[in-house]
């Protein structure tokens, strides 16, 4: 476990390659970070009525989530307990029971073995079907809307598992009454790359905008706007050890995802006065351009409404999961302008999106990490070291615009999880904020 924490010498921000393509590393790292952690699952909107279930992933396992008949949600792992045919083949819709269809053995949306084929011929009616279910995630808590499960029983609550980093998801969940929903459709998309170059770049790379994107930067906004990207303000907040989310001030002050559209802009200010009711003016005004990540693999934009969870499908392949997510009160015409930006932006076809893919392909195997001697040179995330700060007013480390200050975080928790035998060796973030809960949605 000394060698597995030697990968990432993250105070220092050097990073051994290794991480990026060592199917070795990648064996353990699904069994210690994705087994461990929090992943998330779904939104509670995809979950509306009983027996809707959506089909996803914790890490490579496969897991069915389901709203059950007393309003609860439950996942269970997708691999029939016979010959691990997959019980649910659909990727969302509304089961009475999941049904295999490979010799037929049905179980209830809750899991439980219900019906085996020909039962009393077939097993002389000496098989204990209590014994047969479903394997259960063990934990699924929601945060406002958003659905998350643990494989380990032993593993803090949600809530404790994301410390600080609710003040900062709250800009996305709770800027007006009755919260937010997801538009129906996931775009999913498979990409070149470690999962982990996606995760650390949501976390907290605000640097690679005005290089890779400038492209879109020029052809979207004026010129002027362009221009003020080069010399933007921004910050870098590490709210908790392995958690990062980034903020561009607006150089034109209009929210992002406003660059075509009347409506989104009309609602923001319709909404404003009740969203700084709700979070204060700073987090309102200041923090609507920003990207992040919640430890390990679950990413956000928030102008941009898009949320994202990077699949890992492979040491150096990837799935991305992509969903558009809305203020569920707006009107309608706003909700298909959120839809249009993201996809035009973030999508398999989106603006934006086609910058990112090509870097993490060439950071990947295709740019040779693999090589005998490329291999041999670590990489560098130093920037901002020693320059983290604490801040009046927020919560969390914090450094100006450019910093790979949440680089190295998510890279020092990721050693900490896979150097951990267990969740008694792994750090719980300790909170300095309180959880604002709301009767108006989802806990
Ligand atoms: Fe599912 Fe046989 S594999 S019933």
């Amino acid at each position: 476990s000394s060698q597995l924490k030697e990968l990432s010498e993250s105070e220092g921000g050097l990073l051994d390659r290794r991480m990026f393509f060592d199917p070795e590393i990648y064996k353990v790292e699904l069994e210690r970070v994705f087994a461990r952690s929090w992943s998330f699952l779904c939104h509670e909107s995809q979950l509306a009525k009983a027996g809707d279930f959506f089909s996803t992933y914790i890490g490579a396992d496969p897991v069915v989530v389901t709203r059950q008949r007393d309003g609860s949600i439950s996942a269970v792992l997708n691999s029939c307990r016979h010959r691990g045919m997959k019980v649910c083949r659909a990727d969302w819709g509304n089961a009475k029971a999941f049904t295999c269809t490979y010799h037929g053995w049905s179980y209830s949306t809750d899991g439980s073995l219900v019906s085996v084929p020909r039962e009393e011929y077939a097993y002389y009616n000496e098989i204990d079907k209590s014994k047969l279910g479903l394997l259960r995630v063990p934990q699924v808590q929601s945060y406002k809307g958003l659905v998350f499960g643990c494989f380990d029983p032993e593993a803090p609550s949600l809530v404790d598992f994301l410390g600080d980093m609710t003040y900062y998801l709250d800009i996305l969940l709770d800027r007006v009454d009755g919260g937010t929903e997801v538009i129906s459709g996931v775009h999913k998309w498979k990409m070149r790359g470690n999962w982990k170059l996606a995760a650390e770049q949501f976390s907290g790379d605000n640097y690679h905008t005005i290089s890779s994107h400038i492209s879109v930067l020029l052809s979207e906004f004026p010129p002027e706007a362009a221009d003020a990207f080069v010399n933007i303000d921004g910050l870098e907040i590490n709210p908790a050890e392995g958690h990062g989310i980034g903020v561009m001030y607006s150089p034109t002050g209009a929210p992002f995802s406003a660059g075509s559209s009347e409506a989104i802009l009309r609602w923001r200010d319709e909404t404003r006065q009740e969203s700084i009711n709700r979070l204060g003016k700073e987090r309102v005004e200041g923090m609507s351009w920003t990207h992040a990540n919640v430890f390990p693999n679950f990413s956000y934009l928030h102008d941009s409404s898009v949320l994202r969870v990077w699949m890992p499908k492979s040491p150096t392949e990837m799935e991305a999961w992509s969903w558009c997510i809305v203020d569920k009160k707006a009107p309608q015409e706003v909700k298909n302008a959120w839809r249009t930006q993201a996809i035009r932006h973030f999508s398999p076809g989106g603006t934006w999106e086609q910058d990112d893919g090509e870097n993490w392909s060439y950071c990947s195997g295709a740019g040779g990490q693999e090589g005998v001697v490329t291999r041999l040179s670590k990489l560098h995330v130093e920037m901002g070291v020693g320059h983290e700060r604490s801040h009046p007013t927020l919560p969390g480390k914090v450094s100006h615009t450019y910093s790979e200050q949440n680089q190295r975080s998510l890279y020092r928790r990721w050693a900490e999880f896979m150097a951990a035998e267990s969740w008694k060796d792994i750090s719980v973030p300790v909170r300095t904020t309180e959880v604002i809960d709301r009767s108006d949605m989802a806990k």
